[in-house]
């Protein structure tokens, strides 16, 4: 089937035409973010599905986790929370609704910004302490036009940034361009397709060999040097306190092991379905990455922050009540239509196996139970990984910001379902902008 292309599609073509092949990172660069991309779209969001997507639960327990990370730090107010990569706001409103019913006058203290390259749309109204900034967080100079942050918190960010492209080919490493079929009838404009050549900086190889990694023959692996970037902006961001990557990743021996992810791990999502097509319908699709975690950790201890920890979604959500608001809120639902629902399998399949079937769910209770039991779901959002470092901070000062989890009760004024079990369940209720998810997933 022909479709129609993009915008972002013809200026690819147009500067391809101009220059020739471009790296797989711009033209992603591009595909995303470029005029016309699928950020810029307002519909983006509706093609995959994130924590705060599926669950307000998700941001419940990170504001309990954020009110631990305020108490470590003092209690300041305002205590600064960065958002980049925030969206619609959906998680700073979960967290944000969740601070109220937590003590101590944390609510008045949060200020949290959400800083994104989409254009905001006013969804802060009603939110007094949220901010909006529309921006690129990896920008030098961002730092110095925002307010110092007690913590720079992302889900979902590192895998939205372009990546490279590198295939072993007879024995020499070749870069993946995308440049446009030549050979193609009169009158028929050319594909847009895939060239190996030359690599088009050092930094590529670098990389990989300063991870030890060899790639074997015929190996495909993305590799994105904006971490670096990320993590120096980062870290700029803050004087003394913590930054909180979620993501879905690996360590790098993992994601580079050519027995398991031979191909690389590079996706496209569209209409909630795996696609795999990444130079097809530009501009109309999600493309993603798996986030190398060695990488992030080096770069940003390079940037001067210290590894907290980093744990496995499940555990961390677990440890932070989610069986405490499983059982204390009663299921809600707030119905309605425009929702999107999506089938998960009884093991909480991962979204890359979802049958493409979309079917109803006629109970709600048990989408909310379903959609609850997903964001700590093995093999899906459970094995996504949180990252917690900090900066300014004495060692155990940091350490206690994740040990809290692993139970000092006498420790602390609180515990994590002592503060889970005040949050409200009428807070907790799935409304129109979340995504049901339908099927059964094991309980936990
Ligand atoms: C996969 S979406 C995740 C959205 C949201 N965090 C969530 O969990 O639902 C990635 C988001 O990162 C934003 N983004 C990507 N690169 C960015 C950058 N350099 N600066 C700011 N935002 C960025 C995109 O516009 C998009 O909103």
């Amino acid at each position: 089937m022909t479709t129609i292309p993009t915008p972002a599609e013809r200026a690819i073509r147009r500067r391809i035409a101009r220059h020739g092949p471009i790296t797989f990172a711009d033209f992603m660069a591009a595909a995303l973010y470029g005029p016309g991309g699928y950020y810029t779209r307002p519909a983006a969001g509706a093609d995959y599905y994130t924590g705060p997507q599926i669950h307000p639960a998700f941001g419940a327990l990170l504001a309990v986790q954020l009110f631990h990370l305020w108490t470590l730090l003092e209690r300041p107010d305002p205590f600064n929370v960065l958002e980049p990569g925030g969206g619609d706001g959906l998680l700073c409103r979960d967290v944000l609704t969740a601070a109220r019913h937590l003590p101590d006058g944390f609510v008045d203290a949060i200020r949290y910004t959400v800083l994104d390259r989409r254009p905001a749309t006013g969804w802060e109204h009603g939110f007094p302490n949220a901010d909006r900034v529309v921006g690129d967080a990896l920008a030098p100079g961002q730092a110095s036009a925002l307010p110092p942050f007690h913590c720079v918190l992302s889900n979902e960010l590192l895998d939205a940034l372009p990546v490279h492209r590198v295939r072993m080919d007879g024995g020499h490493s070749r870069e993946l361009y995308v440049g446009i079929e030549s050979d193609v009838a009169d009158g028929y404009e050319g594909a847009l397709v895939e060239q190996p050549a030359e690599p088009s900086t050092p930094d590529l190889e670098s990389r990989l060999s300063d991870l030890g990694i060899t790639l074997s023959e015929g190996q495909t692996a993305e590799i994105c040097l904006l971490l670096d970037a990320w993590a120096a902006a980062t870290a700029a961001l803050l004087d003394t306190g913590f930054v909180l990557t979620i993501d879905y990743g690996r360590a790098a021996a993992d994601l580079y092991d050519p027995a398991l992810r031979p191909h690389g791990t590079l996706v496209t999502y569209r209409a909630h379905r795996q696609t795999d097509a990444p130079l097809h319908d530009v501009g109309r699709q999600d493309i993603t990455a798996q986030v190398d975690f060695t990488s992030v950790q080096r770069a940003s201890e390079a940037a001067g922050l210290s590894t907290v920890g980093n744990v496995p979604q499940g555990w961390f959500l677990q440890r932070l009540g989610l069986q405490t608001v499983r059982r204390n809120a009663a299921p809600l639902d707030a119905g309605g239509s425009g929702w999107i629902t999506l089938p998960v399998g009884p093991d909480g399949l991962p979204p890359e196996t979802l049958p493409d079937a979309l079917q109803p769910e006629p109970d709600d209770s048990r989408v909310w139970r379903t959609n609850l039991t997903h964001l700590a779901q093995p093999g899906g959002l459970g094995d996504f990984r949180v990252l917690l470092q900090a900066k300014g901070l004495a060692p155990e000062r940091a350490a206690a910001a994740l040990s809290w989890l692993d139970g000092e009760p006498a420790k602390h004024d609180y515990t994590p379902s002592s503060l889970a079990a005040l949050i409200p369940p009428h807070t907790l209720a799935l409304g129109p902008e979340r995504i049901r998810l339908a099927g059964n997933p094991q309980p936990q």
